[in-house]
């Protein structure tokens, strides 16, 4: 999706109580930044903040990291978080900007994390392109370096090629395919929340498929 640029967005960000701005700072320590021992789960893609603003209100006994690369996207996942829990100043969220793609600079195996969401991601339909689908196998290595054994990960998409794909991709390293839905409004997760592009597929008349997989961690 295209988003004009936002000239506010950064100084917004710098200037608030749970954005960070140096993620690498925080490799191997992520918990002691939230201060307690709560459950840390990471949305990978966050967008405008539809999910995470929703999911961490729900579970204030839960901590949660939004990433996305673009200040422009995590400048409004930011206010929606405010406007939902009604602070300016959440304790159990973390958002930042940074890219997927070197995600091992900012998380280690100490940070044990345990649980990825990942929420319509780009399907990078192209050969040449796929590496960076943020369920490719290059990635999903990438995660193994820092998720804790049993870690489960949420995904959903309206695109057949990366569903059916990411599948693959899963069973391939490892992981335990847990819960499969061709059609979300047919089969729902037991509990989930929509996030901006789900609303509009949804209103394009998209069927939204989703999947839950547990992570195994191969003791050698
Ligand atoms: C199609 S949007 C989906 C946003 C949101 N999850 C939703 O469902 O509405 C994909 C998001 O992933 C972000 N993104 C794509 N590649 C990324 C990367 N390598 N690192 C961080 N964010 C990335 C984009 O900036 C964009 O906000």
């Amino acid at each position: 999706m295209r988003i004009r640029k936002k000239p506010y967005a950064r100084p917004e960000l710098e200037a608030s109580s749970f954005f960070c701005p140096r993620p690498y700072e925080n490799r191997g320590k992520w918990r002691s930044v939230f201060g307690n021992e709560k459950p840390l789960f990471v949305e990978l893609g966050c967008g405008k903040g539809g999910f995470i603003s929703q999911i961490s209100a729900a579970h204030m006994d839960v901590n949660y990291i939004g990433i996305d690369i673009k200040d422009e996207m995590v400048v409004l996942a930011k206010r929606k978080v405010q406007a939902l829990q009604g602070t300016e100043d959440p304790k159990n969220v973390i958002l930042t900007c940074w890219n997927i793609e070197r995600i091992g600079e900012m998380f280690s195996p100490e940070d044990g994390i345990d649980g990825l969401y990942i929420n319509f991601c780009n399907p990078w339909p192209k050969k040449k392109h796929k590496k960076h689908r943020l369920t490719h196998p290059d990635q999903l290595k990438r995660y193994a370096g820092f998720l804790r054994d049993g870690a489960e990960l949420s995904f959903k998409t309206d695109d057949d090629e990366l569903f059916s794909d990411t599948i693959g991709y899963l069973e391939n390293e490892g992981w335990e395919i847990i819960m499969i839905s061709e059609d979300l409004s047919e089969k729902p997760f037991e509990e989930d929340f929509e996030t901006e592009h789900e609303k509009m597929f949804r209103e394009d008349g998209l069927r939204i498929k989703g999947l839950k997989a547990r992570f195994r961690r191969c003791s050698e």
